[in-house]
């Protein structure tokens, strides 16, 4: 009887596992460094833990898949408030940064 049921509840998770999980999968390690980059640089403004706390700084969590050129944009060239990042961030840094927003933004 139970095997009936255990392909069909098989395919139900595989579906809403995949539909949660995030486009990219990213290293552990490049998460981890993007994190101490992110609490060291950007959490004063962006809030602890990327919990926007209201202000004027933009929720990083918002950000899409598909927006890291407007990132890097962003972050190196700043925009009104926001100070620019250019000699400061480097390469590897703001792809640490983008693993680690990306692995927490909204679903
Ligand atoms: C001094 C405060 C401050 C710090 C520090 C700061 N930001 Fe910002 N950030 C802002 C503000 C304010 C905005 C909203 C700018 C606007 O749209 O007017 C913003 C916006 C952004 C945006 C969205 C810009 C867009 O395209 O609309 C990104 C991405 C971003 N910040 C990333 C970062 C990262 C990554 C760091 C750390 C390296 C960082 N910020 C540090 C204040 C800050």
């Amino acid at each position: 009887m139970t095997r009936v049921f255990a392909a069909p509840a098989l395919l139900c998770a595989t579906i809403a596992f995949s539909s949660f999980a995030v486009a990219e999968d990213f290293d552990p390690d490049l998460v981890k460094k993007g994190a101490r980059t992110y609490d060291n640089n950007c959490a004063q403004c962006h809030g602890d833990k990327l919990v926007n706390s209201g202000g004027a700084a933009f929720d990083l969590k918002r950000l899409r898949d598909d927006e890291r050129p407007r990132f890097n944009n962003s972050v190196l060239n700043g925009k009104n408030a926001m100070p620019a990042w250019h000699g400061i961030i480097k390469d590897p840094d703001l792809d640490a940064l983008w693993a680690y927003i990306r692995t927490n933004a909204y679903p």
